[in-house]
């Protein structure tokens, strides 16, 4: 019996696992209720009195052999699962962040800049009717802009005449500001972004679907030079404070003055280059002060009070800003010009 005992103590010492289906068996073999130790320990009863304290001590030590080795084999186990599973040292996924659309960026830098001296933000319907987007903006009754040509229309009461009342996709955001004008009362300053949809063939400069921001500002003794100012700040704000504005006469029905403006030419720096097609400037935005006719169809006193009003294409700024050649980009989707545009607008 004491040579079984020394034969098993040195099995013991010498064995290792690969995995717990061994440790277990190693457990089921020598330490369970019929393992050989407790075989043993069984046996003992009938060792004669004279061997009893030496084989006692040679199998207690046994015992506690095979205990100690099988929690040191379980350490070990555990300790080799943690460094199989998880390796600290590898490199982190490369997280595809997203980034915001060029036209966003710009738009919301546009609220930015105008919010800060005082704008607020309103937004209207994109399905309006005739009214809202022509007749109380002073379009005679048959001006082109209301040709079936550039607006699209979901119902018309009459194909040959235009009336308040048809329904139609608004080609410009002016539409909301009719309903600011509408419903609030001078001192107004508010600009509106949003969509605008016109029938115009796809190309590098036209789209049938651009954004634009639209400004209006009414109260008492608003001039020329407020407006000229307020373009001047935006364009610097918006293009670098080295930029210059100048404005051209030109013509809406809703504002008199009217004016088209134009900014220094940013690639050339005025100098003329390929992009402003060598005259130094690039034409951004329509503005002008609002017509009294406007005023009164909104039930404001054109009297009392005078207004200003400018309009321009997101996209045509962006395109300005990041000096982007074609249009169609804006709506193609393609992360390669996407993934350019990152900002904390
Ligand atoms: N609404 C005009 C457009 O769509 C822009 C504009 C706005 C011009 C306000 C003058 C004043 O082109």
């Amino acid at each position: 019996m004491l040579q079984k005992i020394t034969d098993l103590l040195q099995e013991v010492s010498s064995i290792s696992v690969k995995n717990s289906e061994e440790l277990e068996l190693f457990r089921l073999k020598y330490l369970s209720k019929k393992g050989l130790i407790s075989d043993l320990f069984e046996d003992f009863k009938d060792v004669p009195g004279s061997q009893k304290k030496e084989i006692g001590q040679k199998l207690n030590l046994l015992k506690q052999s095979a205990l100690k080795k099988f929690n040191l084999l379980k350490t070990e186990l555990q300790n080799q699962d943690e460094k199989t599973d998880i390796d600290f040292s590898r490199p982190a996924f490369p997280y595809n962040l997203g980034s915001r659309h060029p036209i966003s960026i710009v738009r919301n830098e546009l609220i930015d800049i105008f919010t800060r001296i005082g704008f607020t933000v309103s937004e209207g319907p994109e399905i309006e009717d005739d009214d809202h987007v022509f007749t109380k903006l002073n379009f005679a009754p048959e001006h082109p802009a209301r040709d079936m040509q550039d607006t699209f229309y979901i119902s018309r009461l009459s194909l040959e005449d235009s009336n308040p009342e048809d329904i139609l996709l608004r080609t410009h955001t002016s539409s909301v500001q009719v309903r600011v004008m509408q419903n609030q009362k001078p001192p107004i300053r508010t600009i509106s972004p949003g969509r605008v949809f016109r029938n115009e063939a796809i190309s590098a400069r036209a789209h049938c679907i651009f954004h634009q921001i639209e400004g209006l500002y009414i109260d008492e003794n608003v001039s020329y030079a407020d407006l000229r100012q307020t373009l001047l700040f935006f364009a610097r704000e918006l293009f670098g404070k080295e930029t210059k504005i100048r404005l051209r006469p030109s013509y809406f029905p809703f504002t008199e003055p009217s004016a088209e403006m134009d900014v220094s030419c940013k690639i050339c720096g005025g100098k003329g280059c390929n992009v402003c097609k060598h005259t130094g400037w690039l034409e951004i935005l329509g503005c002008g002060m609002v017509h009294p006719n406007v005023l009164e169809a909104c039930n404001i006193d054109s009297k009392k009070y005078t207004g200003f009003a400018f309009g321009m294409g997101i996209e045509r700024a962006a395109m300005l800003k990041y000096g982007v050649n074609d249009l169609r980009l804006y709506f193609e989707n393609d992360l390669r010009f996407l993934d350019q545009f990152k900002s904390a607008f």
